[in-house]
């Protein structure tokens, strides 16, 4: 893939955080991008100014699962074609089991996986179709090694795991690449209500002792796109050594 190849992405959640650093990537890189949002459509049109022919806001609500085959319709309309989805979207609910609410807690793992599940079920046929699919899912290391305070959380993240290789397994033959990118703490909207006292454990809990940044998870998640191409069913941690 040249970098100015008319490649087509869609990123869900791409209007903030880090499926907007992911956009801005992959228009850098020239690429096509439909750019997920759920209710803040006004971020979506700011990133469509840098690039007015190649960026598409498209509405995609993880609890509206539904609506999946429309939006890949409407990306394959405006674009042509579809070659990869960076399942980026998630949404986070805390508690502990012993006192979440159980519909709260079932909520978080069903918009979570389902959500993806969904997207990835409706655009199979476009991806089959292009000559080099992939599909990168936004999972985190709570999902790998789990925290206190987040079971349904770090449920639906490992779900995800599972989830990507065994779609991996069922596509590999087709050349589509499924892999899944496993941040640690970030500096977005989703942790901005982290205590100071919480960061500061979390920071020296972190081999490079800080958050990362939005830029640096965006070009690991573009890099399993792109250009990770003899990787399916990795799971790529970017969480500046937390987990070790
Ligand atoms: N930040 C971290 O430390 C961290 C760590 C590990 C993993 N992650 C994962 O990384 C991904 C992105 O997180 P972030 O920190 O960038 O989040 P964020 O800053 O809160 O941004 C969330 C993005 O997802 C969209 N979104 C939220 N709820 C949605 C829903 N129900 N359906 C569809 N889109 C929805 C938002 O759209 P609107 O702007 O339209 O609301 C926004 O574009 C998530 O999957 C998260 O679990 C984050």
């Amino acid at each position: 893939m040249t970098e100015t190849a008319a490649r087509t992405v869609l990123v869900t959640g791409g209007s903030r955080g880090i499926g907007a650093g992911i956009t801005r990537e992959l228009v850098a890189r020239g690429r096509q991008v439909a750019c997920g949002y759920r209710g803040n459509r006004e971020a979506a049109e700011k990133l469509r100014a840098d690039a007015p022919d190649r960026v598409l806001p498209v509405h995609y609500d993880l609890a509206d699962a539904a609506t999946a085959t429309t939006v890949v319709g409407t990306v394959l309309e405006q674009f042509g074609t579809l070659d990869a989805l960076i399942l980026n979207a998630g949404t986070w609910n805390g508690g502990k089991l012993s006192t979440m609410d159980p519909l709260a807690w079932w909520r978080v793992v069903e918009l979570n996986l389902g959500g993806v599940a969904a997207l990835a079920r409706a655009a199979l046929p476009a991806l089959r179709a292009s000559g080099d699919p992939s599909i990168v899912i936004v999972s985190s290391v709570i999902g790998v090694i789990g925290h206190a305070g987040d079971t349904a959380y770090a449920s639906a993240k490992a779900a995800l795991i599972g989830f990507a290789r065994s779609l991996a397994k069922e596509t590999g033959r087709d050349g589509l690449r499924v892999n899944v990118l496993a941040p640690g703490f970030v500096d977005t909207d989703m942790t901005a209500e982290v205590s100071a006292k919480a960061r500061d454990g979390i920071e020296r809990a972190t081999v490079l002792g800080r958050f990362g940044t939005v830029p640096e998870i965006a070009r690991a998640a573009v890099f399993l796109s792109e250009d990770a191409t003899y990787c399916t069913g990795s799971v790529l941690t970017a969480d500046g050594g937390w987990s070790i």
